[in-house]
């Protein structure tokens, strides 16, 4: 499916960022702030106007460093864990390397917390004052979110466990099945006043407060319909995350965008959507998602039958 040759030419058509729409509440990059001489380190992947859906491809950092400071709602990121070193888990019953990707490995623990102090940080700044960011992770990496959010001045609002009802059995037999994630949520910094649905998610809840371990199985085979993502998350944990902290016509940025899962669930809950990967595969897995996602939602928006009897009553 994907190419693995990257100067090959991509079979989508690649725009350039001077014919975004610069509105007052629009994310883009910058050109004409480029630190980085004549070398564009982005290119803008696919990009669909309505609804709203940009995938930029290129380093998340420099990227977010060009962009436009306060115009983002809300960001969702699924860093790197830093957790494909070599170790075994188990699929289907088959004993399978951890190994995601070059993109996953750790660099050690000092380099790792670098790296997420240099990213938080470039989402800080492009989150509206009273935005809020969702980082999901596991131990392998979540304490280093969470203390540099600290260092950073973001306000911490809530850690959610996400609880996966069939995790893969433990092989070793020396520890606890791992059988959860965590998502940090916090507020750009301590003034912010963030947005939160309380009513919504209580609905959900059966009229009761919800609470902050929040059960989700991975990934269905049909979110998997033009292959996987190793390190895909369900579309149904994105949708309670967008349902809990934004509105409709929100921004929503994701830094490590994969196969777009934020961006699905953007769609179907009508919020414009950014996306960034620097992996060529992951961004072509992301645009076929995102593609059907849209073909979808106009076919139950505008059903032939009602489109027949529009164009019958003309
Ligand atoms: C954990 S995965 C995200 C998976 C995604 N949530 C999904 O549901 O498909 C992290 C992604 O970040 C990308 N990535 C890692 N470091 C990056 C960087 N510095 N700049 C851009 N993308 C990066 C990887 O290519 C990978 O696809």
């Amino acid at each position: 499916m994907g190419r693995t040759n990257t100067s090959s030419k991509p079979k989508i058509k690649i725009k350039h960022l001077g014919k975004y729409n610069r509105g007052a509440d629009d994310f883009y990059v910058s050109e004409e702030s480029t630190s980085y001489g004549n070398k564009k380190p982005y290119s803008v992947f696919y990009e669909n106007q309505e609804p709203l859906v940009r995938l930029l491809k290129g380093d998340t950092i420099e990227i977010l460093n060009q962009s436009r400071e306060n115009s983002v709602d809300m960001i969702f990121a699924d860093p790197p864990y830093f957790l494909s070193n070599g170790g075994i888990s188990c699929h289907a019953g088959k004993m399978v390397s951890v190994n995601k990707g070059k993109w996953d490995k750790s660099k050690g623990v000092e380099e790792n917390h670098k790296f997420n102090l240099e990213w938080l940080k470039a989402c800080q700044r492009v989150l509206k004052p009273n935005g809020t960011i969702w980082v999901s992770g596991t131990q392998h990496v979540i304490f280093s979110v969470g203390y540099a959010m600290q260092e950073l001045g973001f306000k911490i609002l809530n850690d959610i466990t996400w609880e996966k009802p069939n995790p893969p059995p433990n092989l070793s037999c020396r520890y606890f099945t791992h059988s959860t994630e965590t998502v940090l949520w916090a507020g750009k910094n301590a003034k912010s006043k963030h947005l939160f649905n309380y009513a919504l998610m209580r609905e959900f809840n059966g009229g009761k407060q919800m609470k902050t371990v929040w059960k989700f199985t991975s990934p269905s085979s049909n979110e998997k319909t033009f292959g996987k993502h190793p390190t895909q998350k369900p579309v149904e944990l994105l949708q309670r995350i967008i349902q809990a902290s934004t509105k409709m016509g929100d921004l929503v940025l994701d830094p490590f965008c994969g196969s777009s899962t934020t961006g699905v669930a953007s769609i179907l809950l009508d919020r414009k959507y950014v996306g960034i990967d620097f992996e060529e595969d992951y961004l072509d897995l992301s645009v076929k998602r995102l593609k059907k996602t849209v073909a979808e939602k106009e076919s139950r928006l505008f059903p032939t039958t009602s489109i027949a009897s529009i164009k019958a009553s003309e």
